[in-house]
């Protein structure tokens, strides 16, 4: 296969909030996961050591924090402050201790030097409580909460430049789901209060690729909204826990792209696409299990409804299966870094997360290594790169339907502030090399960084891993240079770094 590039040829700059995260209190992600004063791993505000050092390793830009679901029924301030009140979580059906709250969350983006994105209560909340918030993290010291968060101890104020209203709050399985007809009037409302408390915020609203959902939200918020919001997950797995074999989630692959181009065909429909930008703010191929909780029908046993959360740890499905879909995603992220500007992987830590926790340690799941291959090695400036003779191959997916896909997902890069070409080639196939020819301008020193693991079912886990990344020294670049590609493998070229 000949790859080819023309020079100048870009799509745009990227923006380093791509490669965002995801945290929300449910299971282990928080509690047991990055926040755990009792571990021999915590700090003095009992975050846990290892987690933040691999996190930083990733260079993560901004988590997106409490949730997801659980935020539609939480109200921020029973988590500040000396006094925690706990209450009964009825997104996720546990006890929440409110131990950690906006102080605790601001606290840790600050030890990571990433920026905090909250999303706010639109289920059970109102436009009051959630300006509320923003005085209580941005305003300096008017009103009484801004003063409370003085009198907690935190005298400067935070500067949340992120702020989302509601999470999906389009679907039933939401607490305090809305119609569309009252979406845009609520999200207005809110916005409009966030704004008088803090004009510099950039706010988003939980949407999705349904045009009539999205053409109130924006008919009635265009002028409040920097920020679409959308969420995706390929395989349906929360009631089942069943994950798509490697060929079924080759095929999702191949619609990797279809919410963006949905989302930035009504923005430009709406002459909004130069205004507002996509926030993919919870995104992974795996949905999270959590069996009867999602739906009407609750699990009346713990072992129904609770217990079976513990299976999201079992560190054997996440395999290079999720390692190829991931790059495919960043990839895909990438070539629309035009229309989107912001994308949480869900969740960074435990639960479907790229690092998981045990008392003793951390695993770096597969697809913490492509985010530490992404944000280390590619660059910027996305640069457009074709294959006309891509090889292209058939597989069934997860309804049993033929699909053809391409056999490579190919993504070019240069830097704004040196010279060089980095460019993450990723193999689909399964068991054959890919063996291809670059024809574009380029010097200097060739360098590969890449994981592909022993087979697709490759992973990582306490004490067994399987996957790391390798470098090899490629020689010096000439036009028509050949290179071979590992099967199901993720490999960053670097040309002249
Ligand atoms: O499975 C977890 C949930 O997925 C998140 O809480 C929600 O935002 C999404 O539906």
């Amino acid at each position: 296969m000949k790859v080819y590039m023309i020079p100048f040829d870009t799509i745009g700059k990227r923006s380093p909030l791509l490669y965002g995260q995801f945290i929300e209190h449910f299971h282990r992600q928080i509690y047991g996961g990055i926040y755990d004063p009792g571990s021999d791993q915590a700090d003095e505000n009992g975050f846990r050591k290892d987690v933040l050092e691999a996190m930083r390793a990733i260079h993560v830009p901004v988590i997106r924090w409490p949730g997801g679901c659980f935020v539609s029924s939480y109200h921020w301030k029973g988590g500040v402050g000396e006094k925690r009140t706990p209450y009964f979580d009825k997104a996720w059906r546990v006890e929440e201790s409110n131990e950690f709250g906006t102080d605790e969350f601001i606290a840790l983006c600050r030890k990571l030097e990433c920026e905090p994105y909250i999303c706010t209560n639109a289920g059970t909340g109102s436009p009051e409580e959630m300006s509320d918030w923003v005085e209580y993290c941005n305003l300096e010291s008017e009103g009484q909460y801004a003063r409370l968060r003085i009198q907690n101890g935190h005298k400067e104020p935070y500067g949340v430049k992120f702020w989302s209203v509601g999470n999906e709050n389009y679907g039933s399985w939401e607490i305090g789901a809305k119609a569309s007809e009252e979406w845009g009037r609520l999200v207005k409302e809110s916005a409009k209060m966030i704004k008088h408390v803090d004009p510099t915020t950039e706010l988003t609203a939980a949407a999705l690729t349904d045009i009539h959902w999205n053409l109130e939200l924006l008919e009635n918020c265009k002028d409040f909204l920097d920020w679409i919001s959308i969420h995706q997950y390929w395989d349906h797995i929360h009631e089942t826990n069943r994950p798509a074999d490697y060929n079924q989630a080759m095929a999702f692959t191949a619609h990797t792209e279809d919410a963006i181009g949905k989302v930035r065909g009504l923005l430009m429909a709406m002459g909004l696409e130069k205004k507002i930008k996509i926030a993919f703010d919870e995104w992974n191929m795996k949905e999270w299990y959590h069996p009867n909780v999602h739906s009407i029908e609750q699990g009346v046993e713990k072992k129904d409804y609770l217990y079976p959360r513990d299976d999201n740890d079992d560190n054997s499905i996440y395999t290079m299966a999720d390692a190829v879909f991931t790059a495919c995603f960043l990839n895909a992220l990438n070539r629309n870094c035009d229309i989107v500007g912001m994308a949480n992987f869900a969740p960074v830590i435990n639960t479907r997360g790229c690092i998981y926790t045990y008392p003793e340690g951390i695993v770096l799941r597969t697809t913490y290594h492509v985010f530490y291959l992404y944000t280390n090695y590619m660059g910027d400036i996305v640069r457009n790169i074709g294959c006309p003779d891509m090889k292209r191959i058939r597989v069934v997916n997860c309804e049993g339907m033929p699909e053809e896909i391409d056999a490579l997902d190919i993504c070019a890069t240069g830097f704004s502030d040196r010279p060089g070409i980095a460019i993450a080639f990723v193999n689909k196939l399964a068991e054959e090399p890919s063996e291809i020819e670059l024809h574009f301008e380029a010097a200097g020193k060739v360098k590969g960084y890449y994981i592909c693991g022993k087979s697709v079912s490759s992973y990582n886990d306490v004490g067994n891993t399987q996957v790391e990344i390798l470098e090899e020294e490629l020689g010096d670049f000439h036009p028509g240079m050949k290179l071979c590609l590992r099967p199901h493998s993720v490999e960053i070229i670097r040309i002249g770094c």
